[in-house]
């Protein structure tokens, strides 16, 4: 049983129409898929999610090498195909294999194993007693390198608290319908960005002015308690040692002075790097001066990267940490740096990249990770994908 009996890659499309690798599993009763995902303001510490000869080179490395490897191994060996696939790829940083194609290829064996024992994947890898429902962090105003001619800060985003999580996903996406409503009103022209989030020629602060009345309109009349964040991506402002915004630059103190107003004026719940990713003394500085309130979460400092994060909780560094799984490759990786972070009192917030795919395992590996936050957006096929799973396990641990 869960002997691995075939296993094939191919190539398929992600939402930004650029091409990413899909593994299928089979074992004796089980069968198991993933696709990859990408991001656009991916971290440097993170692994190389594709080899130099890119998608065509990936499958044939896949085809050559770890097919034969993997073939007849127990499904329900992950931590040892895990491994394996860092053996066969040799490399610290995945760059012959793909991350991108450890990543599928890890997922879709654990789906295809969860499949054949016949519970879902969550179930699987966390067991059957302390699964939670993550809430749903959602992007709704964009910018950055997700977007042009938006916002200089990447993400404005929100979750919400209510009964079930149904009421959840609702509350996010009447905030996202509202916002909508009031950019077409005030400015006119609006697009949407790579995550499905607004995208209009607005200040930072105009943002966040309008992301918090259109929260306190769906609160009205409705048991929901809403919460604002930003994700900064602050690396990708950070040049010759200063933030540059579209009108202003902030050298390191002036922004974390800035980060400082905007939690206070705006009541901010969660902040996503607020500085960049080497600054490990300056996410303390931050963490230190705000307590426990204010989520102040670790992405591409961390790039999901057990290293990277003893170095943060030696520094003091976060009270919360993104876990993307392809930012280190198998779940086994993302895994030790979960239980890490969770020993050290982090907030778990499993995400979505920028560009993604369909694929829906998401909400099943924030489940099994005991996620208290899932970030996957609020509009878009390839975001509702992971929102309705949500739902569907709602029915099942909610
Ligand atoms: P990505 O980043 O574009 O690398 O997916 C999104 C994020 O910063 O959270
Ligand atoms: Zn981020």
């Amino acid at each position: 049983m869960t002997t691995i009996e075939d296993i094939a890659i191919r190539k398929v499309f992600d939402s930004r129409g650029n091409p990413t690798v899909e593994v299928e599993v089979a074992t004796p009763m089980g069968l198991g898929r993933c696709s990859a995902p990408s991001g656009a303001s991916t971290g440097k510490h993170e692994v190389m999610s594709l080899p130099a000869e890119g998608v065509d080179g990936a499958i044939e490395f896949f085809r050559e090498n770890v097919v034969k490897e993997l073939l007849g191994m127990s499904g329900l060996d992950q931590t040892i195909i895990d491994k394996t696939l860092h053996e066969i790829d040799g490399t610290e940083d995945f760059s012959r294999m793909g991350g991108n194609v450890a990543y599928v290829t890890s997922i879709a064996i654990a789906r295809a194993t969860a499949s054949d024992l016949g519970i879902p994947l969550s179930s699987y890898l966390g067991g059957c007693f302390s699964l939670k429902i993550p809430l749903p962090l959602g992007n709704v105003i964009g910018g950055g390198k997700h977007a042009y001619g938006g916002t200089s800060i990447q993400e404005f985003l929100i979750f919400s608290e209510a009964d079930n999580i149904y009421k959840s996903i609702e509350a996010n996406a009447l905030i996202h319908k509202k916002v909508g409503e009031h950019l077409k009103e005030s400015v006119g022209t609006v697009g949407r960005g790579d995550e499905g989030a607004w995208v209009a020629p607005i200040k930072d602060e105009e943002a966040l002015a309008v992301l918090r009345e259109s929260c306190s309109e769906i609160e009205e009349g409705r048991n929901v308690r809403t919460h604002l964040g930003i994700d900064m991506a602050a690396s990708e402002l950070f040049k010759d040692g200063r933030y540059e915004y579209r009108n202003v630059k902030r050298d390191r103190d002036e922004q974390i002075e800035f980060v400082k107003s905007l939690i206070k004026d705006y009541s901010l719940s969660y902040v996503e790097d607020p500085l960049e990713e080497e600054d490990f003394e300056g996410f303390a500085e931050l963490t230190h001066s705000l307590g426990e309130e204010t989520i102040i979460c670790g992405d591409d400092l961390y790039t999901t990267n057990a290293k990277r994060l003893k170095k943060g909780v030696e520094a003091g560094a976060c009270n919360g940490i993104i876990i993307k799984v392809n930012q280190v490759g198998t779940l086994t990786d993302a895994f030790e740096t979960v239980d890490f972070a969770k020993r050290n009192g982090y907030s778990i917030v499993v995400s979505h990249r920028s560009g993604e795919t369909p694929d829906d395992s998401l909400a099943q590996i924030a489940l099994a990770f005991g996620a208290d936050l899932i970030k996957c957006g609020v509009m878009g096929g390839e975001r509702v994908a992971k929102l309705n799973e949500l739902i569907r396990m709602g029915e099942i641990f909610g």
